[in-house]
């Protein structure tokens, strides 16, 4: 699974308020190229949107974003979720999807994080939030004394597709994550041409970067 992951270059993170919107937009993504899905647990309607995800297109890596509670890594599990994604490194919910076989890819933005992270088996990490946090400059710098164990990073927050291919370049970085691929409005407003459109663009960008 971690294989698999590593080798999509966007994780589009999707905030979805209508799990009845779940198969139109993984269609959406799919005629765009990209077969990999993080759903945020940020509305009620995540862990049913995720289910019907699972069941419909079972070719699709369907994850799950913002796990932050032993509650909703439980729920995770349950659902058959194929990886965790949380902000932050929470040692608990870690082990309870590793327990299961679940890959998960907590949230780091220190070199003692990366440590504690890579120290329970954690080799794909979330450099969050990107932007704010300094960047492809910051990443890079973070991520060099960490190249040599094979830990790398999917930067999240503000990454567009403007810069994406700024983080892509970094040997360290196997993918970029982002909600600008299918934003909560364009999901709500059901724009799925314009989410494909989005998508194949982030796709064919990423195909810029040799790697
Ligand atoms: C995340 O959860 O990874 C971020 O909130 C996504 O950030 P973005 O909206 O800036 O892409």
């Amino acid at each position: 699974m971690i294989e698999r992951l590593a080798g999509r270059p966007v994780i589009p993170v999707i905030v979805i308020e209508d799990a009845n919107d779940a198969e139109p937009l993984a269609e959406a993504l799919l005629a765009g190229g990209l077969d990999v899905i993080e759903v945020t647990f940020r509305t009620a309607a995540a862990p049913a949107a995720l289910a019907r995800i699972i069941r419909t297109f079972p070719e699709m890596l369907a994850g799950a974003g913002t796990v932050v509670t032993r509650e909703q890594a439980q729920r995770c599990v349950d659902l058959g979720v194929s990886f965790g994604v949380a902000p932050g490194f929470n040692p608990e919910t870690v082990r309870l999807f590793q327990g299961n076989g679940i890959p998960f890819i907590p949230g780091v933005l220190s070199p003692s994080e990366i440590e504690s992270a890579f120290g329970v088996g954690c080799t794909l990490l979330k450099f969050f939030p990107a932007g704010a946090a300094g960047g492809p400059k910051m990443l890079k710098a973070l991520a060099g004394p960490y190249s040599s164990l094979g830990v790398r990073f999917c930067p999240t927050g503000g990454v567009s597709v403007d810069n994406m291919n700024e983080y892509l370049s970094l040997p360290e970085v196997f993918a970029v994550g982002g909600s600008w691929i299918a934003s909560k409005r364009q999901i709500a407003e059901k724009q799925w041409s314009a989410i494909t459109r989005q998508t194949r663009e982030a796709v064919a960008r990423a195909k810029e970067v040799a790697r």
